[in-house]
């Protein structure tokens, strides 16, 4: 590994520092330190939130610029559910099932829509033997299709199944361990809040294995299921410590944490990443600074202070701000109110079982417990807590735009990680001055704007500030209320990029204008988006198409200077 090496014109960053894997981004990746390829392996009963840890670790770990793809076992045993049945009566030979899922029910031929078999809780009977061989088969079909991924490029692959006995574990590692480039994590989810489970097992009868059926049958027969399933389960534990496997036990959504031999980058930062999550309702802002002096001159970077358009903005969005927290404040108490409603009509027996939960995991399309009324609440010992904190970079125009906030109320915090990408020797130029004065460059940024790094110390890719993000993102997953970011065009970028799942090489030609609020409201599937535009003549705030505000356009660096002009 490289350490630091001057600029040398190539639109391929130079490596940071040894321990920074910037390079592993795309081709002529130069990271060597942790070259394996991981699967995770989850594990636990159904209902435990297994799925939703796997999509929001895949969101991640793709942010960091490693391939991840997740094979989901539940999918394909749907698709095979056609072929196999319960497994009951006639469940067919062992063959593999791979292309088997496609066949199509007689009545379909007639032009009937025939529903697809499902499999009821008898197929997850563990004295079903017929019907467990077909459910082993078919996790071991995924992990096939998962290796054969992994072999033509994959980096991290998910096996996304319970995985819930040693004898299935065993399988998995018989075969992963084969081949020495491929290092194993499990991940166990395990949750004793029957209130989480019980929202879960909501979520689940809504879900693909019970379409169209009685919600009340859905629930009992998923009951059954999970019965079945806890007969067989043996944690994570001795055995997998007897075979050295690296292991992580997420118990109660990261409220206590177990982890064991971990010893690879991407198994450690899974695990960091694991242990930070949280499940309380609240809202990320993100919106750039107001105009500056400097975007009216369409110069880049710099510190320059707000310009008067900038500061009305500024002084708009605070008020703005502050009343969607009190909403937002409002909303999830009428909720929790319902909630609550709901659980006191419930048996003695439930009741006495929910006592002790807070959250959903995942979290409840809406709730909130303990959620402040207004910008602040108090704590146990009567401190009061804000219930909004307001971090912005360390430039004037970032600071200045959150000015409105009293900081006695607020907390406000200013970190140099939210800086603008910096434009090192290009610093405080026109992108015109660029084009015209160093078009080799201007060529290359066009090209590749990702991996572009500008010359001179300091300069920074969009990949540079994936990397400088990274300790943000971790710290906005790990707080429990919301929190407004006021940023910059390529940091909001980035964040967004992260939130909504949008591919890091697409980031850098997300429309991102000035004048824009996005929040981020977490979801049992990924987050929600809501965006507000700000309207200068009128001083107001309306909502946008939040898909449309997304756009990303052709790369013109011409267009944004100008766009920042006019269209706050
Ligand atoms: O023009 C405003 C600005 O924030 C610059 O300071 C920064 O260099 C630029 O936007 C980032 O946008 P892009 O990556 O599209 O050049």
């Amino acid at each position: 590994m490289s350490t630091l090496t001057p600029y040398n014109g190539s639109p391929v960053p130079y490596l940071g520092s040894l321990h920074l894997p910037i390079q592993r981004y795309g081709p002529g990746s130069n990271y060597q330190e942790d070259d394996h390829k991981l699967v995770v392996v989850m594990v636990g009963l159904p209902a435990r939130g297994k799925s939703y840890i796997v999509k929001k670790l895949k969101r991640y770990l793709s942010w960091l610029g490693f391939n991840t793809k997740i094979f989901n076992v539940g999918d394909r045993r749907r698709r095979v559910a056609d072929d196999y049945g319960n497994g009951i009566n006639d469940a067919g030979n062992a063959t593999t099932m791979r292309d088997t899922h496609t066949a199509v029910p007689s009545e379909a031929n007639a032009g009937v829509k025939a529903r697809p078999r499902r499999h009821s809780s008898a197929f997850f009977d563990p004295n079903n033997d017929k019907a467990r061989a077909i459910r082993n088969m078919v996790a071991m079909d995924v992990l096939d299709d998962l290796i054969l991924w992994l072999k033509s490029g994959g980096q991290v692959a998910i096996h996304d199944a319970t995985n819930s006995t040693i004898l299935r574990r065993r399988a998995i590692l018989n075969r992963l361990q084969r081949d020495p480039e491929i290092k194993v994590l499990f991940v166990e989810s395990i949750c004793n809040d029957q209130r989480i489970i019980d929202r879960n097992i909501k979520l689940k009868t809504n879900g693909p294995d019970y379409v169209g059926m009685d919600p009340v049958a859905a629930e009992a027969d998923f009951r059954a299921r999970l019965c079945n399933y806890e007969c067989a389960y043996n944690p994570l534990g001795e055995y997998e410590e007897h075979r050295d496997v690296q292991y992580c036990k997420i118990i109660d959504v990261g409220k206590k944490v177990i982890a064991y031999n971990i010893q690879g980058y991407i198994e450690s930062q899974c695990v960091f990443y694991l242990m930070n999550i949280n499940l309380h309702p609240r809202i990320i802002f993100i919106t750039r600074h107001g105009q500056s002096e400097d975007n009216v001159l369409g110069r880049i970077g710099g510190d320059a202070n707000l310009s008067e358009k900038g500061r009305k903005f500024a002084a708009t969005l605070t008020e703005f701000v502050k009343q969607k927290i009190a909403a937002f404040a409002e909303r999830t108490l009428a909720e929790q109110q319902q909630e609550e409603d709901e659980e006191r009509q419930r048996p003695l027996s439930d009741s006495i079982a929910l006592a002790n939960g807070h959250s959903h995991y995942p979290p409840a399309t809406s709730s909130l417990h303990e959620y402040p009324t207004s910008s602040e609440t108090s704590s146990v010992d009567g401190t009061p807590q804000p219930s909004l904190e307001i971090w912005t970079s360390m430039l004037k125009r970032a600071m200045q735009t959150a000015e409105g906030f009293d900081p006695d109320v607020y907390t406000i915090r200013h970190l140099r990680a939210l800086n603008e990408i910096y434009a090192g020797k290009r610093e405080g130029m026109t992108y015109k001055e660029i084009m015209e004065q160093y078009p080799d460059e201007f060529e290359a940024r066009r090209k590749n704007k990702f991996y572009y790094r500008y010359p001179g110390i300091g300069g920074e890719s969009y990949a540079d500030v994936v990397q400088k993000l990274q300790p943000i993102i971790v710290e906005l997953e790990r707080k429990r209320h919301s929190v407004m970011i006021v940023g910059h065009r390529a940091v909001v970028r980035t964040l967004l990029s992260y939130l909504m799942e949008i591919p890091t090489t697409h980031m850098p030609d997300m429309e991102v204008p000035l004048g824009y609020v996005y929040a981020c409201e977490p979801r049992p599937f990924g987050n929600h988006l809501t965006v507000w535009k700000y309207l200068e003549d009128k001083d107001c705030f309306v909502e946008i198409d939040a898909k449309s505000a997304l756009q990303i356009r052709q790369t013109n660096l011409m267009t944004p200077p100008a766009y920042d002009q006019d269209s706050t």
